[in-house]
C-alpha cells in the first residue's frame, strides 16, 4: 500500500487546517467566476471543494485518499499528473497544492496541466522540499508566473 492510503485515515487531522489555510489564500488571490470550472490535481480527500464556489473536478491517485473525496460529495477521479484523462483547455482554473515534490515525471506533469488549463494555474510549493529549486525554475520554464506569495512554508505561484 502507498504511503497516502496508509495514512488516509488521519490525513485531514494532519493536514486540514493548514491546508485550508492556503486554499483561502489563493481564493482570495484569484478572482473565479461562478460558472468556472476548476481542478484540484492531486486533490487527496478533496476539501478544496468547500473554499471554491464554482464546479469542481479533482483527481488523486491514491484511492483511499478518493474514497473519502467521494463520501465528501467531490467529483474526482483516479489519476496522476503525469497522464490526466481530460480534453485539451476542458479546464478554467487548475490548482496543484502541496503536490509537484511528489510527483516522479515532473516534465510530463506540467505538460499536462498546461494542456488541460485554458487560463490560470496556482501551484504551492513547499520551500524545504529537496527538489524546491528545481520545481520553482521547471515552473518558470513552462509558465509565465503573474504573481507570488511567500506565504509561511510554501511559496505560492500564479501562472499561466
Ligand atoms: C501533501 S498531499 C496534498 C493533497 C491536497 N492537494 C491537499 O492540499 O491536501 C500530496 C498529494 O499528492 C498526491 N500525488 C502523489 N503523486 C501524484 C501524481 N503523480 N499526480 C497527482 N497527484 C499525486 C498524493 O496522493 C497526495 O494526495
Amino acid at each position: 500500500m502507498k504511503y497516502y492510503d496508509q495514512i488516509s485515515d488521519g490525513y485531514d487531522e494532519l493536514h486540514r487546517e493548514e491546508q485550508l489555510r492556503k486554499l483561502s489564500v489563493i481564493k482570495t488571490n484569484l478572482s473565479i467566476d461562478r460558472s468556472a470550472v476548476l481542478l484540484d490535481v492531486g486533490c487527496g480527500t478533496g476539501f478544496a471543494q468547500e473554499i471554491f464556489d464554482c464546479e469542481y473536478v479533482g483527481f488523486d491517485p491514491s484511492f483511499e485518499l478518493l474514497k473519502k473525496a467521494k463520501k465528501a460529495g467531490g467529483r474526482v477521479f483516479q489519476a496522476i499528473a503525469e497522464q490526466i484523462p481530460l480534453k485539451d483547455n476542458s479546464i478554467d482554473i487548475s490548482i496543484c497544492v502541496s503536490v509537484l515534490h511528489h510527483i516522479k515525471d515532473l516534465d510530463k506533469a506540467l505538460n499536462e496541466i498546461k494542456r488541460v488549463t485554458r487560463k490560470i494555474i496556482v501551484f504551492s510549493l513547499f520551500k524545504k522540499s529537496k527538489c524546491f529549486g528545481e520545481i520553482r525554475n521547471k515552473v518558470g520554464s513552462y509558465f509565465k508566473v503573474d504573481k507570488i506569495i511567500n506565504d509561511d512554508k510554501d511559496l505560492i505561484l500564479f501562472a499561466r
